[in-house]
C-alpha cells in the first residue's frame, strides 16, 4: 500500500478508507468462515482438525497439536500427510517470540550431482519423481519430535493415543479422495508392482482403516523420535527401500536431524510478517514481492483488476528469477539475503516495470549485487488458548510422493529429490529453473516454495497463514495476506477468492479457470501477456486463522479442499 505523507491528503485518505472499512465490516460478518472463542485448527481433513482441537482440550498446547494434527494427516490423507516426507513450521509464541523449525528431507549420504542425468548428461525423465530413487531422507518424525519437546506440555503417548485409535477404526473416504485413489491407482500398482490399500475400489463414503500404520505409530508412541530413526522400523523401512533400488542407509537415517532456523521477518505497511527461511524460498520470495508492491496502491485499483495484476505479476517474475539463481540449502551456499531483501535492491529490481507492457522475461534474470555479504503438500494452522500460534506446511512433494508406498509400515514415500535442480535450466515438475545453489550434494536439503506465515498488527498475533501448491505457494500466502490487508476481506473469502500466479519462467500468467473475467483477460493478452488458464485446476489450498478485533478467531478453510476449521 502507497504510504502516503501529506497532511490534508492523508486526513482525506484516512476518512476514505475509515468509510470503506466500516462498509467492508458489513459484508465481513456475512461471509465468515468458523468462529472459536479460545483456540483453532484448520487443516485439510476434518479428523484431524478435531484430534487438533482434542489435545489442546486435554490440556496440550499449539505444539502437542502439532504432533496430534501431523500425524492424523498421515492417517486421513496419504496424498499428502505423511511420516516419508519433510515440512516446514513458523511459531509466534503467546509472548512474542519467533521461530522456526526447518525438517525438510535431506539428499542421502550416497547421492551426487548428476544422479538423474544420463551418459549424454540429458535428465533422466520420472528418476527423480517417481520410486525409490526419488527419496529424500525423510524429516517429519525429527520435526515433530523436536518441537514437541521443547515446547509441548503433555506426553507423547497421551498425544498419538487418538491418532493410533483414528488408524485402527479408520475414517471415511471423501469425494475428492475417491476420485484420486482413482487416478493415482495405475501409476501406485506399477511403482509398488500390485495394489496398494489405496486403490481404484474405494468409494466415496468407505471406511478405510491402517492397521500397518497404527503399529508404526504405536511403536512410535513407545520409543520417540530413534524409532523411526534407529529403531525397528528404521530397520524396516531401509530394507524396503533398499529392495527396491534406494541408496538410503540406515546412517542416512541416523544422522537425520531437524534443524531451528531463524525465520524471515519484514514488515509491510502496519503488519509484520514472519515466514520461513532457507532452505524454504518462502520467506525470501515473500519478502522480495511484498515489499516491491508495498509503494503502489494496491488498495486503490481494487482486488484482481488489471493494475493489481500487473504489478503483482511483475513483482512475482523478479522474484522467482532471484529465487532460481540465488536460492538453496543455506548449510551448503552463502545466500545473499539482506541484500535480496533490501529496500534500495528492491526498488532497483522494480525500476523498469511499467503499466504499459510487461517487462520481457529476458531482460530479467536475477538481480545483480554487488560485494560481499557475510504436487503435494498440505499446510495447517494452529492457535491454542494459551495465545501460541503455529504455522505448518509439510510435504511429500508430489501427490503420494514416489507413489512408493511401505506397505509394510503403513506410508507412502516422498519424491523431494526432485526440488533439487537436476541440471542448471532445466525445469522441474513445477516448472522452476535452478542453478548452482540447488544442485545436488549427499545431506544437502532441496530447495523448496513453502510459506508457513504468522503476521503481526499492532505487535499482537494476526494470522496463521499457508498452503500446498509447489511454486504457487509463496504466490497464494501472499494473494491471501493482500485479500485481507488491502482488500478488506475476511479469512474465509481470502482464501476462497479466485488466484494467479507468474514464476518468471515459463512466461505466463498462470489464473484459475472460469474465475477471472474474460474482459480482464483479454485486457491483458492485448498488453503481451501470456495466459494459461488450463495448467491448474487450482492454484493452492489455503488454511487460515485471523484474529478478528474482538479477539476471536476466524478460521478460513479453503474451498476448494475438503479443508476443516475445528475450534472452541
Ligand atoms: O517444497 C516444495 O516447494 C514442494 N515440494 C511442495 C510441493 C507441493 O506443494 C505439492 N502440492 N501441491
Amino acid at each position: 500500500m502507497k504510504k502516503v505523507t501529506i497532511g490534508i491528503f492523508f486526513i482525506l485518505l484516512s476518512l476514505t478508507s475509515c468509510k470503506n472499512e466500516s462498509s467492508i465490516e458489513t459484508s465481513k460478518t456475512e461471509n465468515r468462515g468458523r468462529i472459536a472463542k479460545k483456540a483453532m485448527v484448520v487443516s485439510a481433513r476434518v479428523e484431524a482438525s478435531k484430534i487438533g482441537v482434542e489435545i489442546l482440550k486435554a490440556g496440550g498446547n499449539a505444539f502437542d497439536a502439532m504432533m496430534a494434527t501431523e500425524m492424523a494427516l498421515a492417517v486421513t490423507y496419504p496424498y499428502a500427510g505423511n511420516l516419508g516426507g519433510g515440512g516446514f513450521l513458523v511459531y509466534r509464541l503467546a509472548d512474542g517470540t519467533k521461530g522456526a523449525l526447518d525438517y525438510r528431507e535431506k539428499a542421502p549420504l550416497a547421492s551426487s550431482k548428476n544422479m538423474y542425468l544420463d551418459n549424454d548428461g540429458e535428465v533422466v525423465k520420472d528418476l527423480s519423481t517417481v520410486g525409490s530413487k526419488a527419496v529424500g531422507v525423510p524429516g517429519t518424525i525429527a520435526g515433530i519430535f523436536k518441537a514437541q519437546k521443547r515446547f509441548g506440555k503433555l506426553d507423547v503417548g497421551t498425544i498419538l493415543k487418538p491418532v493410533i485409535e483414528l488408524a485402527k477404526q479408520g475414517y471415511t473416504v471423501t469425494k475428492q479422495q475417491e476420485k484420486r485413489f482413482t487416478e493415482y491407482d495405475s501409476i501406485i500398482r506399477a511403482v509398488n508392482g500390485k495394489k496398494m490399500l489405496y486403490n481404484n475400489t474405494i468409494k466415496a463414503g468407505d471406511t478405510i482403516t491402517n492397521l500397518a500404520l497404527a503399529k508404526t505409530l504405536q511403536r512410535i508412541a513407545n520409543n520417540g523420535h530413534d524409532e523411526f530413526y534407529k529403531g525397528e522400523t528404521a530397520k524396516r523401512l531401509v530394507d524396503y527401500l533398499q529392495s527396491k533400488g534406494s541408496i538410503i542407509t540406515l546412517e542416512d537415517l541416523a544422522k537425520y536431524e531437524a534443524k531451528w532456523r531463524n525465520p524471515i521477518t519484514f514488515q509491510y505497511d502496519d503488519l509484520s510478517i514472519t515466514s520461513m527461511s532457507p532452505p524454504s524460498s518462502g520467506g525470501i520470495c515473500l519478502n522480495q514481492i511484498m515489499t516491491m508492491v508495498e509503494p503502489f496502491d494496491l488498495k486503490d485499483y481494487g482486488h484482481n483488476t488489471l493494475k493489481t495484476i500487473q504489478v503483482v505479476v511483475e513483482a512475482e517474475k523478479r522474484a522467482y528469477a532471484d529465487r532460481s539463481f540465488y536460492l538453496g540449502d543455506p548449510d551448503f551456499v552463502d545466500i545473499p539475503t539482506e541484500t535480496l531483501t533490501s529496500a534500495v535492491y528492491l526498488e532497483e529490481r522494480m525500476s523498469n516495470f511499467s503499466f504499459r507492457t510487461p517487462t520481457p522475461v529476458d531482460s530479467i534474470s536475477h538481480g545483480k549485487i554487488t560485494g560481499h555479504e557475510s504436487d503435494e503438500t498440505t499446510h495447517y494452522s494452529i492457535v491454542d488458548q494459551y495465545g501460541n500460534a503455529i504455522a505448518v506446511t509439510t510435504t511429500l512433494n508430489g501427490a503420494y510422493g514416489s507413489k512408493l508406498y511401505a506397505e509394510d509400515l503403513g506410508f507412502f514415500l516422498n519424491n523431494e529429490m526432485d526440488d533439487f535442480s537436476s541440471k542448471p535450466g532445466e525445469p522441474n515438475y513445477y516448472g522452476l529453473i535452478g542453478a548452482e545453489a540447488n544442485s545436488i550434494a549427499p545431506e544437502k536439503r532441496m530447495l523448496s516454495s513453502m510459506t508457513p506465515t504468522i503476521v503481526e498488527k499492532d505487535g499482537e498475533f494476526h494470522m496463521s497463514v499457508g498452503t500446498p501448491g509447489g511454486s504457487t505457494i509463496i504466490t497464494s500466502v501472499l494473494q491471501t495476506i493482500l485479500n485481507i490487508h488491502e482488500f478488506g476481506m475476511t479469512m474465509q473469502e481470502a482464501v476462497n477468492a479466485p488466484r494467479f500466479h507468474n514464476q518468471w519462467l515459463p512466461d505466463e500468467i498462470r489464473m484459475e479457470p472460469n474465475s477471472f473475467d474474460d474482459k480482464l483477460v483479454q485486457q491483458l493478452k492485448a498488453l503481451g501477456y501470456n495466459i494459461n488458464q488450463t495448467r491448474t485446476p487450482v492454484i493452492g489450498k489455503v488454511d487460515g486463522i485471523l484474529m478478528l478485533d474482538d479477539g476471536t478467531l476466524e478460521g478460513g478453510a479453503d474451498k476448494r479442499g475438503d479443508d476443516t476449521a475445528v475450534g472452541f
